[in-house]
């Protein structure tokens, strides 16, 4: 491993423990653990996966308030949705605080973290690790979580589209609006 990567993990591990409280500190740590073996597992790059996945949720426990305040001021894409719902702008609100404070450059690390929660069509393989890795870690527990398991050992692609079926259905059945690029993600890995 080479030494930026590991003072760069050393640093996102360190921003994790001082933004989250210990349950959320414990699912970034088992989403690392899994994103980093489903990484070995598809030939990918482990370190930058579990760099990718420590800083996933640094943004999770920022309040509505300030997570449009953030985005705003750093001007991120701010549509409807994530006026209606400033929740799931944790992702690229953290993306932007790894750049910003961490001085993490890699665009595909950046890009994991940023679309972890909507998904994205054209997310990279690291990307898909991190977002099925979220879904799956150890501690995840309802009823298709093991057959999700299962497809994420043998194909990230086909994991993320039964994960983003199953999202995007839970929240039709409950009124709630999907995010327009969830759907698209999903078309994109349907046709791919
Ligand atoms: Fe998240
Ligand atoms: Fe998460």
């Amino acid at each position: 491993m080479n030494r930026e990567t590991n003072d760069l993990l050393e640093r996102a591990d360190a921003l994790a423990r001082d933004r989250l409280s210990d349950k959320r500190l414990g699912h970034t740590t088992r989403v690392a653990v899994t994103a980093e073996r489903l990484a070995r597992l598809h030939s990918l790059d482990p370190q930058r996966t579990r760099l990718a996945a420590l800083l996933h949720d640094a943004a999770r426990e920022m309040d509505r308030r300030d997570l449009l305040r953030r985005a705003e001021e750093w001007r991120l894409p701010l549509g409807g949705p994530e006026r209606e719902n400033p929740g799931i702008l944790h992702g690229p609100v953290a993306a932007e605080l790894a750049r910003r404070s961490l001085g993490v450059a890699d665009e595909e690390v950046l890009e994991a973290v940023r679309v972890h929660t909507t998904a994205s069509p054209g997310m990279s393989p690291i990307a898909l690790a991190v977002y099925i890795a979220d879904k799956i870690e150890p501690a995840r527990d309802y009823p298709s979580v093991e057959r999700l398991r299962k497809l994420a050992d043998t194909n990230l692609a086909d994991a993320t589209r039964e994960a983003l079926r199953r999202v995007i259905a839970y929240n039709e059945g409950r009124g709630r609006s999907i995010h327009p690029e969830s759907r698209r993600a999903l078309a994109w890995l349907e046709n791919d």
